[in-house]
Parts: C-alpha cells; structure tokens; sequence
C-alpha cells in the first residue's frame, strides 16, 4: 500500500506542476458536452502525466480518467483520475482546483489522493488507515444540527432536469442550515467534508472521477457517503450525499421532501 500512495503523490505532485505553470500561460479553452462544459490543455497534459507517472511503476493496471476514458487492461486494479477537478475555476484562475487520484482493487476503495496547488494542500486516505491532511489525521466535524451546519453543493454544466432539481433542493435548504457554499471542485467539496470545514454535501449529476478519491476520504475520516437513495456508495451511481454521519438523515429528509 505505501508504494501505491507514494506513487500517486508523486502523480499528484507533477499534475500540480502543470496546472500552476500553465495558469500563468494563455490557456487553450475549450467545450464538450456543452458550452459549459470546459477543458484546457492543462487538463489533458496533466491526465497524460498522471498516468505516466502511474504507468511506470504499475504498468499492468487500468485507468479511468476523464479525459481519456477507460483504458482496456484486463487488471485487477483501476485508477480512477480527475486531472483537474474544478476546470471552470481553473480556467478563471479562481484558486479552487485539485488533482483527484483514486485507486480500486476489485471494485473497492483502496486509497485516494487529492491535491490541491493553490494551497498546498495534499489530502490522503488509504483503506482502514484514516485520512490526513499534509499529513495530519482529520476527522469529521461534530455539528449535529442544520441550523450549525455550513453545507455545500454543485450544479452539473448540462444545464438540464437535474440543474433544476438542484436549484430546488437549494432553496429547501436556505433557511434550514447556517449557510451553503459552490465552491466548483466537488473532490475538495469532499475533503472538506472530511476535515470538518464543510459538515454536509450533496450533488446529483458527479462522474466516477469526481468522487473516487473524495468518498474513501470522508469514510476514513469518521464520515458517511451514500447516493441519493441512502445505499451504500457507488461511484457509478450519480447522486452523493457525503456528510460528518450526525447531519446525514437530517440532510436526506430534507431531499426526501422533493416533489
Ligand atoms: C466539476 C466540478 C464541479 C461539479 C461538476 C463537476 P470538472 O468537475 O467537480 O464542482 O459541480 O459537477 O463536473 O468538470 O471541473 O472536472
Ligand atoms: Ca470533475
Ligand atoms: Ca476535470
């Protein structure tokens, strides 16, 4: 296990590299799915040396990544990459941005690495072994009511049915909870669940690569994650609720009450 974080840092370290040199560049902009929906040089070189990196020391294993999809390796083993997590904000220069690394044996979770340049902040967990921050264990926060609870959430970039929905389940909360923040990078949403910055979030339209490292992060760090309909996790499944476990039915009944 600890070749396999070591590696991943180091995957993490050099993506961190090219999102902070290719910030002070003009960036090539470009869409996908949608005129929203963005990705920039920095987003592909970034994915290409992740993998790279991980190749070298690991080369049987698989890759999911966002940009490049799944590579077909008949492995055990999948990386589950996110080059950017945050392209919106990256592409603005808003510093509210990560790499996300995580890695599954069999379908399960066996670490996560996310990375944040701008701060400097290197979030990791690793299977039974807690999670950390620059090293130090963190845990959830012990807010046990909306009303104390800072929450976040995000809106997906196809501006359809489950933008709308969202919105809606925006407006059940104001007025429940202290306050609700977008940051833009659902993987950082999720490490600051896990540290206690953030005591609940949830977003309908995520992608396997924005949570695959974030979930094991909460887990590990004494919190609860489960897709919208409160089964237990799948990062294939669209919907997660992630929160420090206390506030995680109070924030369910609340999406329950959705018509
Ligand atoms: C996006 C971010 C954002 C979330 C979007 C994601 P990307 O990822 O995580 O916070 O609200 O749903 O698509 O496109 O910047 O990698
Ligand atoms: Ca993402
Ligand atoms: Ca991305």
């Amino acid at each position: 296990m600890e070749k396999l974080l070591h590696t991943a840092i180091n995957a993490a370290k050099e993506a961190a590299k090219i999102q902070l040199e290719y910030m002070e560049k003009e960036l090539d902009i470009q869409t996908k799915a949608s005129e929203f929906d963005l990705v920039t040089q920095a987003d592909k070189l970034a994915e290409a040396k992740i993998i790279e990196v991980i190749s070298k020391d690991f080369p049987e294993h698989s890759f999911l990544a966002e940009e490049s999809g799944q590579a077909t390796r008949d492995s055990d083993y999948l990386w589950v990459i996110d080059p950017i997590d945050g392209t919106v904000n990256y592409a603005h220069r808003f510093p509210q941005f990560c790499c996300s690394i995580g890695l599954y044996f069999k379908g399960e979770p066996l670490l996560g690495v996310v990375l944040d340049p701008c701060r400097n902040e290197l979030f990791t967990a690793t299977r039974g072994h807690g999670a950390f921050l620059n090293g130090k264990k963190i845990s959830v926060s012990k807010i046990e009511t909306l009303t104390r609870a800072l929450l976040a959430t995000g809106f997906p970039a196809l501006k359809g049915g489950l933008l709308h929905r969202n919105l809606e389940y925006f407006k059940m909360f104001l007025g429940k909870c202290q306050a609700i923040r977008r940051p833009g990078s659902a993987a950082l949403d999720l490490c600051y669940v896990a540290c206690g910055r953030i005591d609940g979030f949830w977003e309908l339209g995520l992608s396997p690569w924005d949570t695959a490292a974030g979930a094991l992060m909460v887990q590990e760090a004494g919190g609860t994650v489960t897709n919208l309909d409160n089964a237990s996790f799948d990062f294939n499944v669209k919907g997660v609720i992630a929160t420090n476990g206390l506030l995680h039915q109070p924030i369910k009944d609340v999406l329950d009450q959705y018509e």
